[in-house]
């Protein structure tokens, strides 16, 4: 029990570490509304106590009384107030939702320390995945906030690789097991659970994601003005929206990023594109190059063998590279980077296939949506998974450079509409054999 109290108790003290950082700005800072897709920083702050008082302190039992008045805490229920609603309500002071998170987390950890008889360690876990969840939202509005930088240019990354950007590996035909057990994987989510043999047909996957370089070519060939490439919905979404490239690129072969204006870097993955241009890229790749013909989104459980089979041993490792937790010669995660790494940055990374950069630097659209797996049962917070099975969703796979290494397996599951690029999210290809 020593090992997983302390485990959680560094979990919850780096998830904590790191709200207080993206928060640690002036009250008006913390106010602000970057768009009616997201909270204003200062809800999700409170938000995240909220959460950990409800879940850890009363069980999930919402009839019993938290730590704020009941009126106040409706506040904080994602359910009751739609984002955008949320700069318009009567919310905590920065100051006192400081406070109340640290109340939460001082009995939180007085709980922890005593660990056993009625509590779950996974209901530590899930709290923990739940603040870095939302460390990751507040990165997305503060990348969308105009003004002067407020977080700098980010930690230094490992170099990049030539030759590896639009090459790709073959995966062999045959079952391999999806998915993950409770018994494997204790502090797995519901909607990864349970593990289960599944067969895939051979198919080949990119190497690497795609980069901005690659993508720059789909857009100066016209690519977003050629509706060839284009599902009738992503076509009217482009139109609607006015896309004409990923968000955040400037017309001249600049980007914006967290406010600083920068050389597109060509070999880093491309991000901030909807499921609908990574959809119309791969559609136009396609039909331009014989070496790309087919070219497609992968499926989810195809991107799962790719990333975890290990076809000599016959078994799923816990990561693309073997059983060891990330570190950053391994993968791009935690946030400090602020960016995506270039292509072949991590080599050690690579899965037992060859695939790279699976884990980190950009979530990657796969072409699945949003079920359960069978035998899915729901957890203790019901409502994370089960509301949103069968929605207007499209899973993404992978984690960007903005999750926080502690929570994220490669069975982890993202969902998300098929319009959205506020996320940090890419695409890495994939083709039938
Ligand atoms: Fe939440």
């Amino acid at each position: 029990m020593t090992d997983v109290r302390e485990l959680l108790g560094r979990d919850l003290t780096a998830a904590r570490e790191r709200t207080l950082l993206l928060t640690d700005h002036d009250e008006p800072e913390l106010l602000r509304q970057h768009t009616p897709l997201l909270s204003p920083l200062v809800w999700d702050l409170a938000h995240i106590g909220q959460q950990e008082d409800l879940w850890l302190l009363r069980r999930g039992d919402a009839t019993r009384t938290g730590l704020l008045p009941a009126d106040v805490e409706r506040l904080y229920d994602a359910f009751a107030q739609p984002r955008a609603v949320r700069a318009r309500l009567p919310l905590l002071p920065p100051v006192e939702a400081r406070r109340f998170c640290g109340e939460v987390r001082g009995r939180v950890l007085d709980r922890l320390d005593r660990l056993g008889g009625d509590d779950d360690p996974f209901d530590f876990a899930m709290v923990v995945s739940h603040e870095q969840q939302h460390d990751e939202t507040m990165l997305q509005a503060l990348a969308l906030r105009t003004g002067p930088p407020l977080l700098g240019a980010g930690a230094p990354l490992p170099p990049g690789r030539s030759g590896v950007a639009g090459t790709s590996v073959l995966v062999p035909g045959g079952p391999f097991v999806l998915g993950v057990d409770a018994a494997d994987e204790p502090f797995s989510l519901d909607n990864e659970r349970p593990a289960h043999v599944v067969d895939v047909p051979a198919f080949r996957i990119g190497r690497v994601p795609v980069t901005n370089a690659e993508y720059a070519a789909f857009v100066t060939d016209g690519g977003y003005r050629d509706d060839r490439w284009w599902s009738a919905r992503g076509r009217a979404h482009r139109d609607e929206a006015g896309l004409t490239a990923p968000m955040y690129w400037g017309p001249d072969g600049t980007r914006t990023r967290f406010g600083l204006v920068e050389a597109l870097p060509p070999d880093e993955p491309v991000q901030h594109v909807t499921f609908f241009e990574a959809e119309a890229y791969a559609a136009w790749l396609s039909a331009g190059s014989a070496g790309a013909a087919g070219a497609r989104l992968p499926t989810e459980v195809e991107w799962e063998k790719a990333a975890v089979w290990d076809p000599a041993l016959g078994r799923r490792r816990r990561f693309p590279w073997g059983d060891v937790e990330p570190t950053a010669a391994l993968a791009n995660l935690d946030g400090a980077a602020l960016r995506p790494a270039p292509v072949g940055a991590y080599p050690a990374g690579a899965s037992a296939y060859g695939v790279e950069q699976l884990m980190g630097d950009v979530w990657e659209w796969t072409s699945s949506g949003f079920t359960p797996w069978p035998g899915f049962r729901p957890m203790l917070y019901a409502d994370y998974s089960a509301p949103f099975f069968g929605g207007d969703y499209r899973v993404l796979r992978g984690g960007s450079w903005a999750v926080g290494a502690s929570i994220l397996r490669p069975s982890f599951r993202n969902w998300d509409h098929p319009i959205r690029r506020q996320v940090f999210s890419g695409l890495r290809l994939a083709w039938d054999v």
